[in-house]
């Protein structure tokens, strides 16, 4: 059997005609770059979300970034954020001139530490971003109020976790703002690159706007410097099919990540995925941790299965973040948890007997020959 880490095509094919049909609509009233399908899914999306307003923009490392333009980050702030995420929350902070400045994460859910906000603290610290890794969100009211403390923005990096909630509210709209990430393989994906911005600030909302279109309120009357971030009406009119089946999508995930727990249970050699009592994980990724990992990857894959690291190089370890200065051993917690991780197949089509071969495969490359 092979079993793949996502399958996209198996997601897509019951929702082809309408895929089509939502396609035609746009091909027919040509409302390509940003306009009405732009429209519809920002409030389709905001109204997922429970948040007063969606911005729709080019990918989600646009959302973060104009986000922390739009609150005025620049040159000499800091922004506060975790090593154990994708390149992009580092980029974004990057991009605007300011400094990303890490902290470690917490053991079992992977997510920022708020114990750790004090240490990163200085006088240029402006904003935090919390990363909702693999579809958990992180501690958000220890932050929230670290953050009111100090005068400081929280911006969710929300790209892993559409519809993920803590103590019952969305992931995306605890903070000043959410970013979303619609890349293809993503919970919510689209057909092609694709990012929103949700917040309850009106103004927000209005510069995030600008700055995506040129900083245009009116066409060629421009009254900031802007750039080309507009989502387009594809992407849009696909989004909005598949809107509608999150809900369902996201419960498929969870079941089939207690399914892996439990195949998993009482295997020591097998860390399963922790999900705190705050949240509602919708399990973009289901990763376990193992010893020898790169060895469990290997042979995973001549078994069949697909998997992945996410991600093997924590950022303040990456080259590109070289000029920051950290070294190894600065953030224990991110750095063993690069060591270890597996991401397994996790995606809503999966079929018991698939998530039974995986569990089976996982247990034996792990050396475990009792596993029934
Ligand atoms: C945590 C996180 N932040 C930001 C992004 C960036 O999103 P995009 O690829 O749409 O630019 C991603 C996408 O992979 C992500 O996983």
């Amino acid at each position: 059997m092979k079993v793949p880490l996502l399958d996209l095509k198996a997601h897509h094919a019951p929702l082809i005609e309408k895929f089509d049909r939502a396609i035609r609509e746009v091909i027919e009233s040509s409302a390509f770059a940003g306009g009405p399908f732009v429209e519809r899914f920002e409030e389709e999306f905001a109204v997922f979300c429970d948040s007063a307003y969606a911005v729709g923009v080019g990918n989600g490392t646009d959302a973060l970034w104009l986000t922390l333009l739009a609150l005025g980050i620049g040159e000499g702030d800091e922004v506060i954020t975790v090593p154990n995420t994708f390149i992009a929350t580092a980029e974004a902070i990057t991009y605007c001139k300011a400094r990303p400045v890490f902290v470690d994460v917490d053991k079992d859910t992977f997510t920022m530490n708020p114990a750790e906000l004090e240490k990163a603290l200085t006088d240029r610290t402006k904003a935090i971003i919390p990363v909702h890794l693999f579809g958990q969100p992180a501690d958000m009211d220890p932050i929230l109020e670290f953050a009111r403390a100090h005068g400081l923005f929280v911006i969710e990096d929300a790209a892993q976790a559409h519809g993920g909630e803590y103590k019952g509210r969305k992931a995306g709209t605890l903070g000043d703002a959410g970013c979303f990430s619609f890349y293809p393989g993503k919970n919510l994906g689209a057909f092609g690159e694709a990012g929103a911005v949700v917040t309850n600030d009106p103004e927000l909302r209005k510069q995030i706007q600008m700055l995506r279109d040129h900083g245009q309120a009116r066409k060629y009357y421009h009254t900031m410097m802007g750039w080309n971030c507009r989502m387009d009406g594809i992407q849009a009119a696909v989004l909005s099919v598949k809107l509608r089946h999150l809900y369902e999508a996201n419960s498929l995930r969870r079941k089939h990540a207690l399914g892996y727990n439990q195949a998993f249970a009482g295997i020591d050699e097998i860390l399963t995925p922790f999900e705190a009592k705050y949240a509602r994980h919708v399990y973009h990724v289901y990763a376990i941790r193992v010893q020898k990992r790169d060895v469990v990857v290997r042979d995973l894959q001549e078994k069949g299965v697909g998997c992945a690291v996410h991600y093997p190089v924590p950022i303040h370890l990456q080259d590109a973040c070289r000029d920051l200065g950290y070294t190894k051993g600065a953030f224990p917690v991110a750095e063993n948890l690069a060591d270890e991780f597996v991401s397994l197949p996790m995606f809503p089509e999966l079929t018991e007997e698939q998530i039974e071969y995986v569990a089976r495969c996982v247990a034996e490359v792990v050396g475990v020959e009792a596993f029934a």
